[in-house]
């Protein structure tokens, strides 16, 4: 068994990016600049917002934060989107899921220019990839395409199971790991909430990726000896232990699972790096074509 070390491969990319924003700066040109608008104090999106500032400053990138209270109305939050929209300075906008209920993620998605939606979500761009042209893809399928690329997985032929069917990863992960690329033309299962025997389905991947969101969902009887299993869970369990009061926990029960497999991602450092450096590409591919 071989991790998939999603910290060593995002570092790698982010290396990558600081380079090309060191020479943006030698030649006066340009800096990228992703603006994220974070509504209410949800702690999760609190860290997953401040990973993200965090790893613009670390490749050189301009980051605005727009904190606005939870009971903030939709129009206003709409008002927020649409100056971004008309700041030229700004090359992506991300609006961190999930919004408060009184708020609609369709409406402030699709308010969104599909020319700076750096998260890959409006309707535009999801229809750009299904059809397989050039656009930005969400960042957490995106990242995972990027783990198989970074580590050589082959992927041609193979039997992908995909547990999970939200906009954010399980769909576009589909469409992705069956593409015709490199990584891609797999054959791809999508499982849900109302697929019946998904053990069974499980049994038969080369490749799973548990993108559910329930903690050690996937158990060592329902791998198959030899798969790649990718882990996209990152489910917060309380423990007075810990300084922080929580664990993060996977959908993947880990320990009984990996002496199976080919390779597989942990939790944390496998999905998640992968997500924020498959975001500092897109703000840097949207800086480069208004450029
Ligand atoms: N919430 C969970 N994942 C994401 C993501 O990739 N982007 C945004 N904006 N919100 C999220």
């Amino acid at each position: 068994m071989q991790i998939l070390d999603g910290k060593k491969a995002a570092q790698a990319i982010q290396s990558e990016l600081k380079i090309e924003v060191a020479e943006l700066n030698v030649d006066g040109k340009k800096i990228p600049h992703l603006a994220a608008i974070l509504v209410g104090n949800n702690g999760a999106s609190e860290t997953y917002v401040a990973a993200k500032v965090k790893a613009c400053a670390e490749v050189g990138f301009k980051s605005t934060l727009i904190r606005l209270d939870a009971d903030i109305s939709e129009m206003k939050l709409l008002d927020a989107v649409e100056n971004l929209n008309n700041d030229p300075d700004v090359d992506g906008i991300l609006v961190q899921l999930p919004l408060p209920k009184h708020i609609s993620d369709e409406n402030v998605i699709n308010a969104i220019d599909p020319d700076k939606d750096v998260d890959g979500f409006h309707p535009v761009n999801v229809g750009k990839m299904l059809q397989g042209m050039p656009t930005f893809v969400p960042a957490t399928p995106h990242g995972i395409m990027l783990l198989l690329e970074h580590y050589k997985i082959e992927t041609k032929g193979k039997h992908a199971v995909v547990v999970g069917r939200s906009n954010i990863v399980g769909r576009p992960m589909s469409v992705l790991l069956s593409s015709n690329t490199n990584p891609g033309n797999c054959t791809v299962t999508i499982c849900h909430s109302q697929t019946k025997n998904i053990k069974e389905f499980c049994l038969q991947a080369d490749i799973i990726v548990a993108a559910l969101g329930k903690p050690e969902f996937v158990t060592a009887d329902m791998v198959k000896e030899g798969a790649v299993v990718i882990d996209v869970g990152i489910t917060r369990l309380e423990d007075s232990t810990r300084k922080s009061g929580y664990k993060l926990k996977g959908d993947v029960a880990f320990e009984t699972v990996a002496p199976k497999c080919s390779w597989i991602t942990p939790v944390p450092g496998g999905v998640g790096p992968m997500t924020i450096a498959a975001l500092m590409k897109n703000t840097y591919r949207s800086c480069m074509m208004k450029n």
